[in-house]
């Protein structure tokens, strides 16, 4: 099935993106050209894939790993519902979910 996903830019644009149930949040947001670089892609090295999940979104999804709180530490901007976009895939259940995207990503491999 397909489920939609709202990213609100910095400036408070709003956009919808549409994916199929299993799809990347990050990839999706990338589709309609959020300004989420991914860098690492998904290795979770680079926070620069860093959204803020509204908060009724927040308990829906699947809890982070370590090794993703660890990464949300060293990201700038982080929020209490703060998480990777590379580590949620949509689902049936996240039809529908709003994230915010920081004005500033800071790319961990660089320093
Ligand atoms: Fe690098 Fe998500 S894409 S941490």
């Amino acid at each position: 099935m397909t489920v939609k996903a709202t990213f609100v830019t910095a400036d408070g644009e709003r956009a919808t993106a549409e994916m199929a149930s299993g799809d990347n949040l990050l990839a999706a947001g990338q589709a309609i050209g959020m300004p989420l670089e991914g860098t690492c892609e998904g290795q979770m090295a680079c926070s620069t894939c860093h959204v803020i999940v509204a908060a009724q979104w927040f308990s829906k999804l699947t809890p982070a790993s370590e090794e993703e709180e660890d990464m949300l530490d060293l990201a700038t901007s982080v929020e209490p519902t703060s998480r990777l976009a590379c580590q949620i895939d949509m689902c049936e259940e996240l039809d529908g979910l709003e994230v915010r995207v920081p004005a500033d990503a800071h790319d961990m491999r660089l320093g």
